[in-house]
Formats: structure tokens, sequence, C-alpha cells
């Protein structure tokens, strides 16, 4: 039985700031943003924005196309978590109207945990074939304000729908794993900015990433050749090269930079969406490359901490007939471009706070938080 990714969407937020701006006003060489780190904008979301209404919008326009009624399970992954106790997916409930009878959970394991959460929802179906589950990937990537990190902060969701015989991507058996306790990226609860080694951290994403395709090399009959194209956790798209590279030398295979170019075009766009940047990936893959179909992905998963996994798919026949590219279009075209005042204003207003308050209206998204009563958060439809 094929399982595997049946449909997917995405959401971004309202704003969003051109590196060139952060560059001028840093006064840095605009290719280091551009050329250096592969990045050219950021997304942003505005105060009436977060994970849980980006990850609703993505999910309502994919659930417009199905029958709601089969989804069981929501597994929502994110690292941007905005309660300590009630899962993220909960409030969708309500503003989607999805069934009672449904679990629905919140994991995480920093960027990584998209993909636990559709390794979790495969397994589930192989038990229950006539079910599906809803998975999302949701997540507000926010730097300190004159970090090394701050040119790759971003946002962004990605609502997938697992099934058995999926329209887009049948996800294969077998998985590389790597798990090694690093600090190279993390989030105390009392911060809402991470800290960051960022030497480290290209160095464990590098090691655990080709410590996970050796983990698979060993348990599957499979070689490098075997893969079509590569997508990768891309915290900013240079990463995918750099990652391809030690591949290469890793294997002795040349890996042409056409095996993940286009992998890149939403990433660049979007910034750094922590779990939902693999499956932006893709997302990009499947709009901008028509021959797909049959054709192997290699899919490599990493979050900082650090697990990685390298997995496989099969892209099935008629994909090309179950993707929305002018959606993730109007997603970015629509977004407002912030000038740096009110990027810095922006960025310096937001506080993870539970005392009341209450947002302007600022987002034209279908659903927007309006603020905290009785430490309680409010969302509503518009
Ligand atoms: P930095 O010190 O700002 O940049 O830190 P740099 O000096 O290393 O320069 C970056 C690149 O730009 C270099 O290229 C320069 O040569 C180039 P490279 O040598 O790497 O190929 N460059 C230029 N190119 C063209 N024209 C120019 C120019 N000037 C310089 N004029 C760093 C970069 C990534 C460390 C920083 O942005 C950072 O700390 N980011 C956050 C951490 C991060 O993203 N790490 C990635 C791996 S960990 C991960 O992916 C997990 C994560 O997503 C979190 C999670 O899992 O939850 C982060």
């Amino acid at each position: 039985m094929k399982i595997g990714i049946h449909d997917l969407e995405v959401a971004t937020s309202h704003y969003v700031l051109d590196l060139d701006t952060l560059a001028e006003q840093h006064d840095i060489d605009p290719n280091k943003f551009r050329i250096g780190l592969g990045q050219d904008k950021f997304s942003m979301p505005a105060p009436d924005e977060d994970i849980v209404t980006m990850a609703a919008e993505a999910a309502q326009t994919l659930l417009e196309r199905h029958d709601v009624s089969k989804i069981r399970q929501v597994y929502f992954a994110t690292e941007s978590s905005v309660d300590q106790s009630k899962a993220a997916g909960v409030y969708l409930h309500e503003l989607l109207g999805l069934p009672a009878n449904v679990r629905s959970i919140e994991l995480k394991q920093a960027c990584y945990s998209g993909t636990a959460a559709l390794q979790l929802a495969i397994n589930a179906i192989a038990r229950n074939p006539e079910e599906q589950i809803l998975v999302i990937t949701s997540d507000v990537a926010r730097y300190a304000l004159d970090s090394g990190g701050e040119p790759t902060q971003g946002a962004g969701s990605v609502a997938m729908l697992i099934s058995a015989d999926p329209n887009l991507v049948e996800i294969e058996p077998g998985s590389g794993l790597h798990t090694t306790d690093v600090n190279d990226f993390w989030r105390p609860n009392d911060s809402t900015t991470p800290f960051v080694d960022g030497q480290l951290s290209l160095d464990a994403y590098l090691a655990a990433t080709t410590a996970a395709w050796d983990d698979l090399a060993a348990r599957r009959e499979l070689s490098v050749d075997d893969i079509h194209r590569f997508l990768h956790h891309q915290p900013f798209t240079k990463m995918a090269r750099k990652q391809l590279a030690a591949m290469a030398e890793h294997t002795g295979c040349e890996l042409s930079d056409d095996l993940i170019e286009e992998s890149m075009s939403y990433n660049r766009a979007l910034g750094n969406t922590y779990t939902a940047s693999l499956y932006f990936a893709l997302t990009a893959q499947l709009h901008n490359n028509a021959e797909l179909a049959g054709k192997r992905l290699g899919f490599f998963s990493y979050g900082s901490g650090a697990v990685a996994e390298f997995f496989t798919g099969v892209v099935q026949d008629n994909y090309r007939d179950h993707i929305y590219p002018q959606n993730v279009a109007k997603q970015l075209d629509n977004r407002v471009e912030l000038t740096y005042d009110e990027y810095r204003e922006l960025h310096e207003s937001f506080a993870a706070t539970s005392e009341t308050f209450t947002t302007s209206k600022t987002t034209n998204a279908p659903f927007r938080l309006s603020g905290v009563t009785e430490r309680q958060r409010r969302y509503e439809a518009q």
C-alpha cells in the first residue's frame, strides 16, 4: 500500500522585510545576504498573527478540497509554541470546524518535528488505511535584533494531508536517523529569541545530515544516483548548497547544484520557517519542475539540538493536477513591505505575555489573534 502526502497548502504572514533594506541600514554589502546566505526577504507576522493563524489559513485552503470527516488526527509541529500545555492544533478545531472525534497533539524538536509528525502519520495510516491525518508545520523564526541570525528570520506554515494512495508523494519505508546532544541552537522557556552558536550550528547540521544518510545507506540498497532531486531544511538557502557539497565529499559522488535549484525559490522569499522549511522546499520543487512523475526525492530534515533524518519519496504520476502554485504566489505577493523603522518597532513590540491585551486589526488573512483575556488567547475568523 502506498502512503504519503496527498495534498498540501501554505500560508505566510502579513509583513515582509527586504534584506536589501537591512543591508543598507547595517552598512553590509547586500550580496552577503543575496549570495552569501541565498536569501532575498523574510516574512514577519503582524501583531494579530501567530503560528495558529497561519496554520488555520493553510489548513482551511487545503481542507476546502477534501472531506474532513476522514481526518482522525491533527499533528501540529512547531518550535514557536504559544502555550506550554495546550496543543496549538486544538485552536483549529473551533476555527475550522474540525470534527470533535479527532486526536490533536503538538510535537517539538526544533525544525525537525514536522518530519516526526509526517512519519508518525504514515505509521498510523498503515494501521488504519481508510483514515487521513492533518500534519501542520507552522513557525515564526524571531532572532534578536542585531544578532547574527537576524537576516535568517521568517514565518510560514505548510499544512499537509497524509493518506493512503496519495496524489503527490508516496513516502518510502526506511529512514536514516541521527540524534546527538549538541547546543548549537536552543530557546529556553524564558526567552522569546533563541541562543545560537552560528559556526557550531553549521557543523552540527552537516555532521548530522550526513550521518543520517549513512544510517539509511546501511539499511537500504540506495545510492545517491537513485535520488533524482534532494530537498533540505533551509535555514537559509545557501545551507542546502553547503550540505550537497558535504554529501559529494562524503560519498565521493559528483552532485551538481541542479539537484536542488528548483527547491529554493519559496524559502529565498520567506526566510527560515523552521518546521515548515523542508516542506516549502518540497512545495517549490513540485511547483517548479514538471518532470518529476515517478522520480525519487531525497529529504534531509534537521532540527538543532540535534535530530536529523534522511528519507525518500516517489512523486506520483498525476501530481501536476494537484498543485496550486497560484496560491503560493498570492501569499508571497500580498505581503506588505516594512520600512526599517517599522520593522524595528514591530520586533521590539513583540512580547510573549499572557497579560490582557487587544490587537489592532492588521492582517487580511481569514483568521486573526484578537488578543488575550483572562490569560487565554482569543482567535477570530474574519
Ligand atoms: P555571519 O557571521 O553573519 O555570516 O553568520 P558569514 O560571515 O559566515 O557569511 C555568510 C556567507 O556570506 C559566507 O559564505 C560569506 O563568505 C558570504 P560561506 O563561506 O558560508 O559560503 N559573504 C558574501 N558573499 C557574497 N558577497 C559578499 C559576502 N560577504 C560575505 N559581499 C550564520 C552566518 C549562518 C552563522 C548566521 O546567519 C546565523 O547564526 N544564523 C542562524 C543559525 C543558522 O541558521 N544555522 C544554520 C544551521 S542550524 C539549522 O538549520 C537549525 C535552525 O533552523 C534552527 C532549528 O533547527 O530549530 C537554525
